[in-house]
């Protein structure tokens, strides 16, 4: 299994282009089995999940082409109804073709998500919502068996016991468009993904109205057609790589940053102390702007706590609490979508940071250095927050298991070390220096970076 070995105390700067969303492209590539004619989507990222939702699309009959970042999506043989075990084991977000499959077909076959490493991960919500659209639901040897022949419009409230659910909103919103009649999502979740996937559907004949609000409705329509749709900026991704410009001390130009989806961080890294500003002439609140992130390396503490959109992200969780390690006072971080989504919490302890965790609440006591260590990844966000752990380090730090990294970020360490990280994929088990991730390499726009020792 591949490793990072990572030299700390490296300082980023340069220039860096932001990728298209994996939880975007996702639910957007499962959209596809609403309708017969192709659908075109611009900027999917190289990345496993995208590979393991083409897999399980292919299987369920739709003829996929790929020119680099460019994918075209066409359903050949709608008589496939079932999202195997194998495939959903690798990434539960196989979920989100239950709802398109099932409004279209008439029927699907998921196979039930299981728990992960970030803790349960129920679907009460999803099935909820598609049993209030009249389908009828049995789990069936493990999977999910949804049926319905024709879907009817209805009012549905998605709240659950950590606010709403952003799969679950996808996949209702996705079967709705083709229910007879109006359908309301009542506290639906109002992330930017949902948004976007909106956009794709409507674009595709839908009539959604209020996606991106706690209330979506949607007119049902008898049909989807052909339709082109560029995935968003991947929020995730830019809210690391701004964290790690700062736990640098570094200085970086983002482009194609999504600003106003990023509103919650923006604010927490200015109350610490972090130039977070846009350098592009307008101030319109857009998701794609030219931002510039810098810090000198002094972190005041603060509070956070996660929420859904437009809250704190939990998705950033992980990576900002390694940059609290090194604030100069005690800060708390709360996790209110995963309350056991603290994995890392060992492995930073075990680089010198001083953190005590009290339910899903943690507190951070600041520490003047954190020391190079190895460590071992658990799931795909605490790993990333690892790795900016080790940037910052005294020394050496190896993160093991890193294919979970991989899953979300395109060859971080090749876009960290073109902004001047100093990071070695190696095998995990001889220490030997390896290729590099068997993804796409994405190059930063252009990189002015430099390295410090
Ligand atoms: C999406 O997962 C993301 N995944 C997650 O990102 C992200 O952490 C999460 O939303 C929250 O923002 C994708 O978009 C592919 P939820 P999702 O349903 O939709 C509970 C990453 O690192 N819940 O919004 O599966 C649930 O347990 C990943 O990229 C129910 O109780 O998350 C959680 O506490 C990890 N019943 C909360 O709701 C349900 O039926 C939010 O989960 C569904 C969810």
């Amino acid at each position: 299994m591949d490793a990072f070995r990572i030299q700390g105390g490296t300082r980023l700067s340069g220039r860096w282009g932001v990728d298209g969303s994996k939880n975007a492209a996702l639910p957007l590539m499962a959209a596809s089995l609403l309708c017969d004619e192709p659908v075109h989507l611009r900027g999917i990222p190289p990345l496993m999940d995208v590979r393991n939702m083409t897999r399980l699309l292919r299987e369920l009959g739709v003829d996929i082409h790929a020119q680099g970042r460019d994918y075209t999506f066409h359903v050949t043989d709608a008589t496939k109804l079932h999202a195997r075990y194998e495939i959903v084991k690798t990434m539960r977000a196989s979920i989100c073709t239950l709802g398109p499959m099932l409004a279209r077909r008439g029927e699907a076959r998921v196979s039930m998500p299981g728990g992960c490493a970030i803790g349960d991960r129920p679907v009460d919500l999803h099935l909820r919502g598609l049993e209030a659209l009249g389908a009828q639901i049995t789990l069936e040897g493990g999977d999910i068996v949804a049926r319905a022949k024709k879907l009817i419009g209805t009012t549905i409230f998605l709240g659950g016991p950590f606010g709403s659910t952003v799969l679950g909103t996808a996949n209702i919103m996705s079967a709705a468009v083709l229910a007879r009649g109006c359908t309301v999502i009542e506290s639906a979740a109002c992330e930017p993904e949902i948004a976007d996937l909106a956009v794709l559907l409507n674009a595709m004949g839908a009539h959604i109205s209020g996606a991106g609000t706690p209330r979506i409705t949607i007119e049902g329509v008898d049909e989807l057609h052909s339709a082109e749709h560029e995935v968003l900026p991947d929020r995730i991704v830019a809210g690391t790589l701004a964290i790690a410009t700062a736990i640098s001390g570094g200085d970086v130009t983002f482009e194609n940053y999504p600003w106003d989806h990023l509103l919650a961080l923006t604010h927490l890294m200015h109350e610490i102390g972090i130039v977070v500003e846009r350098v592009d002439p307008s101030n319109e609140l857009t998701s794609r702007c030219t931002v510039r992130v810098a810090a000198d390396g002094t972190f005041k503490p603060v509070l956070f706590t996660t929420q859904p959109y437009p809250g704190f992200p939990t998705d950033l969780q992980a990576q900002l609490m390694s940059l609290l390690c090194l604030a100069d006072g005690n800060s708390i971080v709360t996790e209110k979508i995963y309350p056991d989504r603290f994995m890392h919490v060992p492995e930073l302890n075990r680089m010198g940071a001083k953190l005590v965790r009290q339910g899903p609440t943690v507190v951070v006591q600041g520490v003047d250095e954190l020391i190079g260590a190895p460590v071992m990844a658990s799931d795909l966000r605490g790993s990333a927050g690892l790795i900016l752990a080790g940037l910052a380090a005294r020394g050496e730090t190896e993160v093991s298991r890193i294919y979970h990294v991989d899953r979300g970020y395109v060859r971080i360490e090749e876009q960290l070390n073109n902004l001047g990280a100093n990071i070695e994929r190696i095998d995990g088990e001889t220490g030997e220096v390896v290729g590099g991730a068997p993804l796409i390499l994405t190059k930063p726009m252009t990189s002015g970076a430099q390295k410090t020792a």
